[in-house]
């Protein structure tokens, strides 16, 4: 999938998933990381990672994000910009974070029927874009079922 996206619509996600990243709730890592979508209805929603004393109740911020905006009726995502690190001070210093293993299924199950594209980026102007299947080749989906 080409990335077809405006620069100023990318730079806005982007920007949306730093917004998220300020309400991370990771005390237990430290690391923390926000995400945007881009819904192809064209709402933004934005998701942090919320960690638990109980390691495995936590949540990724793309997960987060993806499920906030399907319980808001979204049917399909076109991007998501995620950004995170250790650094949350100082984020010149963080690299990109890319997405977990779960969190690109997560994307894939509601990628739009054109794709979705995977933003990852250190602020916004730095960031490097994929696809959602260049991440998650061979993706298990629905019509395997
Ligand atoms: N994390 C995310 O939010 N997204 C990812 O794709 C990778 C990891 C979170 C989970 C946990 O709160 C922290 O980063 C360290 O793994």
């Amino acid at each position: 999938m080409k990335n077809s996206l405006p620069v100023e619509t990318i730079k806005s996600l982007i920007r949306s998933a730093v917004s998220g990243r300020e309400r991370s709730y990771s005390i237990y890592s430290g690391f923390s990381v926000g995400a945007a979508v881009l819904t192809d209805d064209g709402r933004i929603f934005s998701g942090c990672n919320v960690e638990n004393a109980s390691f495995p109740a936590g949540s990724c911020a793309e997960t987060v994000a993806v499920n906030k905006a399907v319980s808001e009726g979204a049917k399909h995502i076109t991007a998501i910009a995620i950004i995170g690190g250790k650094a949350a001070l100082s984020p010149s210093t963080d690299s990109y974070t890319f997405p977990c293993g779960i969190c690109r299924q997560v994307i894939s199950e509601f990628k739009s029927p054109d794709g979705a594209i995977v933003i990852v980026a250190r602020n916004e102007d730095d960031y490097k874009i994929f696809s959602i299947d260049e991440l998650l080749p061979g993706a298990f989906s629905g019509d395997s079922l």
